[in-house]
């Protein structure tokens, strides 16, 4: 088992992976939105502060059961537990992590469908083919399947790479595009009339709203979903860093990538919004709030770019292209949880691994796009509402109160000799025993009763 394990070459390629797996649609999508529509801002703070108190420690739990382990989720489980019950249940967490993981593929690739149909909507627009663009942008059983399908075949492709030929080279290649886009996107939209009525949206806090209780709980959440947490992505991805490697130092560059890139996006979205208002296009719902999640991405900004002419159909590709690869680095890492479990704990061989299980996946997904309305509001909430932070919550356990501090703190100073020195091992083993879990279970009872 242990010989055929890949491994990160690099450091660099490691917080490439780990950020591209981080850096998603709920970057892009997510974050922004919900900015604008909770005291911009004050929201944006709020966000920030949670990610690094919480998000980091929980991912740092993550990272180092799996960099020690160097085996996925289930077995690092096992082998941190001290006896028989705790190894059953650490099993049992990694069984359910990897069928969650797998879930929130089954609908993410429908939406990451989506995104790849808009992004060829462009050259249809441009060669003036009326029928084709409909079928592209319009809600229909075909288009989704195709496109849900195409996006599979492009993230197995990938995984039956393996860590370095696959997972490495790919975010190597595709994090710096999605970096370049956006960047680009953020500058051209800038210099439109009305992008500085949705910048000051964005920057001036109204602190009413972001403190209210309900509204951390979901920043907490968001905070969470966006950083990958509680199914075993970030502990799969630890377990492929190299010993040497200094794993506070590396946790704490992915979460600052991935936090830029979402506060980034703050300022491509939001902006975006304000010069669709000033071309005439509706942004409010009738109740006043700004309209938000997919009527935003698959209404609001099409008419903006339609408003626009060509640059508008550059744009709108530019756009979709970088949703496209945000969902694609993120995708891959989910697909490689179950991967990873099946080859070391069953011996399968990886390609045989990747095509079956990503199969299976599409089934699910094609049984989710055969009762849209029933089943994929609900998935979504299953796995990334109530699943993850109840998961997330037993990695901290298991990395706070299981796990022998004395080997946690072995596997630390492998990477750093000194590492009992640092503020890091001064705060972090007092917050993944006691700050997070309780705060995870408080989202948790918030999702359930809020
Ligand atoms: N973090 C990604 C995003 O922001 C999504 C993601 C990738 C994810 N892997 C995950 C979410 C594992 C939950 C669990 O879009």
């Amino acid at each position: 088992m242990a010989a055929a394990r890949g491994e990160f070459s690099s450091r660099l390629g490691f917080i490439m992976a780990a950020a591209g797996s981080a850096v998603g649609l709920g970057n892009i999508w997510g974050f922004p939105t919900q900015a604008a529509s909770n005291g911009g801002a004050a929201f944006l703070l709020v966000y920030l502060f949670l990610a690094f108190t919480l998000a980091y420690p929980a991912l740092m739990a993550e990272l180092i059961i799996g960099r020690h382990a160097h085996a996925n989720a289930v077995s690092a489980l096992r082998l941190i537990s001290p006896n028989r019950l705790l190894r059953g249940l650490g099993a049992c967490t990694g069984i359910v992590g990897f069928i969650v993981a797998s879930l929130i593929l089954s609908f993410y690739a429908i939406v990451a469908g989506w995104m790849i149909a808009f992004c060829l909507s462009a050259f249809s627009t441009l060669l003036g083919l009326g029928n084709i663009n409909a079928w592209l942008t319009e809600f229909g059983f075909s288009r989704n399947l195709s496109f849900m399908l195409l996006f599979m075949c492009l993230t197995i492709g990938i995984i039956s790479g393996g860590v370095r030929e696959g997972i490495e080279r790919w975010s190597e290649r595709l994090m710096p595009m999605l970096l370049v886009s956006l960047v680009l996107l953020v500058i051209y939209v800038l210099t439109l009339d009305g992008a500085m009525e949705g910048l000051k949206i964005y920057l001036l806090p109204d602190f009413e709203r972001a403190l209210s209780p309900k509204l951390i709980i979901s920043a907490l959440g968001a905070a969470f979903f966006s950083l990958s947490l509680g199914v075993g992505t970030m502990l799969i991805y630890g377990s492929y860093i190299k010993d040497e490697e200094n794993l506070p130092v590396v946790g704490s560059l992915v979460t600052l990538v991935d936090i830029s890139i979402a506060v980034l996006a703050g300022f491509l979205v939001l902006p975006a919004m304000y010069v669709a208002l000033h071309n005439g296009v509706e942004i409010f719902t009738p109740a006043g709030q700004l309209i938000s999640e997919d009527t935003l991405i698959f209404t609001v900004l099409p008419e903006l770019f339609a408003t626009m002419g060509l640059a508008g159909t550059v744009v709108s590709f530019v756009f979709f292209f970088l949703m496209s690869i945000a969902a694609l680095t993120s995708s891959i890492s989910m697909l490689e949880v179950p991967v990873a479990y099946v080859i070391e704990e069953h011996g399968v061989q990886r390609k045989a691994a990747v095509w079956v299980i990503g199969g299976l996946i599409a089934l699910v997904s094609v049984v989710i796009l055969l009762n849209f309305s029933a089943l994929f509001g609900l998935v979504v909430a299953f796995t990334t509402r109530y699943s993850q932070p109840l998961l997330g919550f037993m990695f901290c356990i298991y990395a706070g109160w299981i796990w022998h501090r004395d080997q946690l703190l072995g596997e630390l100073r492998k990477g750093n000799p000194d590492v009992e020195d640092t503020l890091f091992w001064k705060i972090w083993p007092w917050y993944v025993r006691v700050i997070c879990p309780v705060i995870i279970l408080a989202i948790f009872a918030q999702s359930l009763w809020g």
